[in-house]
């Protein structure tokens, strides 16, 4: 079976973690700090600020922010649920705007008609490591005073026209296994507002702004250096990856070109394919999957359930018509894309999709 998603951990990254086990120092210290300047450098922001997971820098970007009660944030519906749950943890609500078909991130029009005198934020997502549309969100953004947060938790090195995500608004990214670097589990953040990393950097670690004294209600979502040691690994093959991702997506472009409808990567904008996907439309979609599967060929939906539609979100209420949203989660299939793909990989894949669709 060729699977959907393979996180490539090795030699480097067992050196690193024994490295800190035997260190002595194994919490968050030198290496979480490593982490932070190199990928700060990466992005192109002055500070970046790591954390247990890309959940808790989302909530903790919110929070400092000084996102709450009252406030009202704007995302997209089609994500994976820590994007709007990140909201809920401050105590704000997130208010959904549909998506652009072409390339399923926020779709700008859709995020200014749900303005209100509550918006306080925006928080697009870069979903499958395609930029949303970032200069029409910061223009929006800009017109109505609103901060942008973005959800960069799949899109490590995406850009557009150069400029990274992740330094448009205050950024969050994930280094979960399935993402395109990992460090097992763990976020960070960057920004280049000083004032803002310095309030993450706090709550991160219970209000702390000197030992044992407390300024805020914090938490503990601090990143260990055994995580950040393999996370400095995995940063060392970063565009390795990327440019493997990006060549093995031309390959399934050109191989499915006229079969099915391909991902569209609009001018200037740097895709970096965490996933992979294609649309298969008239209710075929779950069929296809399991004939690709017997097949050897493994895929996988993100998402089945836009979040409006969840059980928490009808629960509180939701009631949401976001009609591009609930197609995309009908049609949506995404295929392997992943560094470790061999030739043959992506041979079988072109054939068994292409014999299916
Ligand atoms: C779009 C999106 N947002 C947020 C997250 C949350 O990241 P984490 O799993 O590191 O908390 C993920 C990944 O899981 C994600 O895919």
């Amino acid at each position: 079976m060729i699977p959907v998603v393979k996180p490539t951990l090795g030699r480097e990254e067992e050196d690193a973690v024994l490295a800190v086990l035997r260190s002595g120092q194994i919490a968050q210290g030198a290496r979480v700090e490593e982490l932070e300047t190199r990928f700060a450098a990466l992005v192109g922001t002055a500070f970046a600020v790591a954390t247990s997971s890309g959940t808790a820098s989302l909530h903790l970007n919110l929070l400092a922010h000084g996102v709450g009660p009252g406030d009202e944030v704007i995302t997209s519906p089609f994500t994976f649920i820590a994007s709007a749950n990140s909201i809920l943890y401050t105590g704000a609500r997130p208010v959904f705007a549909d998506i652009d078909p072409e390339d399923f991130n926020l779709d700008a029009k859709a995020v200014e008609a749900k303005i209100t005198d509550k918006t306080k934020a925006i928080l697009p997502v870069h979903l499958y490591g395609n930029p949303a549309n970032m200069p029409a969100m910061c223009a929006i953004a800009g017109l109505h005073g609103l901060r942008i947060v973005e959800d960069a938790a799949q899109a490590h090195g995406a850009a557009i026209n150069g400029q990274q995500v992740g330094t448009f608004g205050a950024g969050n990214f994930s280094f979960y296994p399935t993402k395109n670097i990992t460090a097992v589990e763990g976020g960070i953040l960057t920004t280049s507002d000083a004032e803002l990393a310095e309030k993450v950097r706090r709550l991160r670690n219970h209000g702390q702004s000197e030992r044992y004294r407390h300024e805020t209600l914090g938490f503990n979502l601090r990143m260990s250096d055994v995580h950040a040691a393999i996370g400095l690994a995995q940063l060392n093959r970063l565009s390795d990856y990327t440019r493997k991702r990006q060549e093995n997506a031309r390959y399934l472009d050109q191989g499915l070109a006229g079969a099915v409808e391909t991902p569209r990567v609009a001018p200037g904008y740097t895709h970096v394919y965490h996933q992979y996907t294609i649309r298969i439309p008239g209710g075929r979609r779950d069929a296809v999957a399991i004939a690709l599967r017997e097949r050897g060929v493994g895929s996988a939906v993100h998402y089945p359930i836009p979040v409006h539609k969840q059980p928490l979100y009808l629960e509180m209420g939701y009631r949401d018509n976001l009609p591009e949203a609930e197609r995309a989660a009908q049609e949506v299939l995404c295929l392997p894309v992943h560094p470790s793909l061999t030739e043959q990989d992506l041979e079988t894949i072109v054939r068994e999709v292409r014999a299916l669709c």
